[in-house]
């Protein structure tokens, strides 16, 4: 991984809002369309912003998987990360997630992912975003 990659990131990190805990099962959701399946390449990440917040998708085994971009350790963008299957290492401080369940496999990130439904609609990614409570 790229030491200049992990700098700018780190220096983003340091103006974003803190990252959501996880969604309490049940919340409303409002449907959101990030963009097109195939920006997502097998084995593979892509950010998008939707409803105020950043959502990473990843494309593993041909299966979508729609997260928060946002570390929840220091707010690194996990989207460029690396991904091997589900897990999810974080490119600042190497937090792993596993990206099915958002459940944190190595710290130091303390806190889960929060993780949506997707599906994909024609060729659109739809993903079922938690209304603001
Ligand atoms: S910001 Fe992700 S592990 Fe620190």
């Amino acid at each position: 991984m790229s030491q200049l990659r992990r700098a700018k990131n780190l220096v983003k990190s340091s103006f974003r809002p803190p990252s959501p805990d996880r969604a309490p099962t049940g919340t409303a959701a409002n449907a959101v369309t990030l963009g097109t399946a195939s920006s997502v390449n097998e084995g593979g990440m892509a950010a998008f912003k939707a409803e105020d917040r950043e959502i990473a998708v990843a494309k593993v085994g041909g299966t979508y998987y729609a997260f928060n971009d946002i570390c929840t350790h220091r707010r690194c963008s996990l989207s460029d990360g690396e991904l091997d299957d589900t897990t999810l290492t974080c490119i600042c401080h190497g937090s792993r997630f596993d990206i099915s369940t958002g459940d944190v496999l190595r710290g130091p990130a303390q806190r889960p992912l929060e993780v949506y439904p997707v599906r994909v609609e024609g060729d659109e990614l739809r993903v079922d975003v938690p209304r603001p409570s």
